[in-house]
């Protein structure tokens, strides 16, 4: 299955009560597998979590922990950026130059990729010892 039809297949799924707004995330990983998720909201608020969070946590899951492509697709009139946090949680998995493509359920779509989403980002490398 292409990203593209796991990540708008997924996002049926996604669990938003509270914002009414469905993300659908997809993620290629190293093997070639497709991984995805969607945002999943919770009551009490700060406990949702966001559909790249699902779906790095089914790759994670799955066994593979490097991403090779990533798709993301929500119900707004344009592409929706991965928030701050899931900008750091793709820069575990990928390397900067993995492709992010951000769409909407209608096609639009633009790409961009994980070093341009967060720039200078924190690594493991910063931590180690002198
Ligand atoms: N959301 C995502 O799942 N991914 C994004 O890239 C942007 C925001 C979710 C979180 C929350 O459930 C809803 O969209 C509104 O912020």
């Amino acid at each position: 299955m292409s990203l593209k039809d796991a990540a708008l297949a997924v996002r049926e799924n996604a669990h938003a009560p509270y914002s009414k707004f469905k993300v659908g995330a997809a993620i290629r990983s190293a093997s070639g597998a497709v991984h995805a998720g969607c945002n999943v909201e919770n009551a009490a608020y700060p406990e949702g979590t966001c559909a790249e969070a699902g779906a790095i946590a089914a790759m994670v899951a799955a066994g593979e922990t490097e991403l090779t492509e990533v798709y993301v697709v929500a119900g707004s009139p344009q592409p929706v950026p991965p928030c701050g946090g899931c900008r750091q949680k793709l820069a575990e998995f990928g390397k900067a130059d993995v492709v992010v493509t951000m769409a909407t359920v209608d096609g639009t779509e633009m790409h961009t990729t994980i070093g341009d989403l967060l720039p200078g980002a924190f690594g493991a490398a910063h931590m180690e010892e002198p």
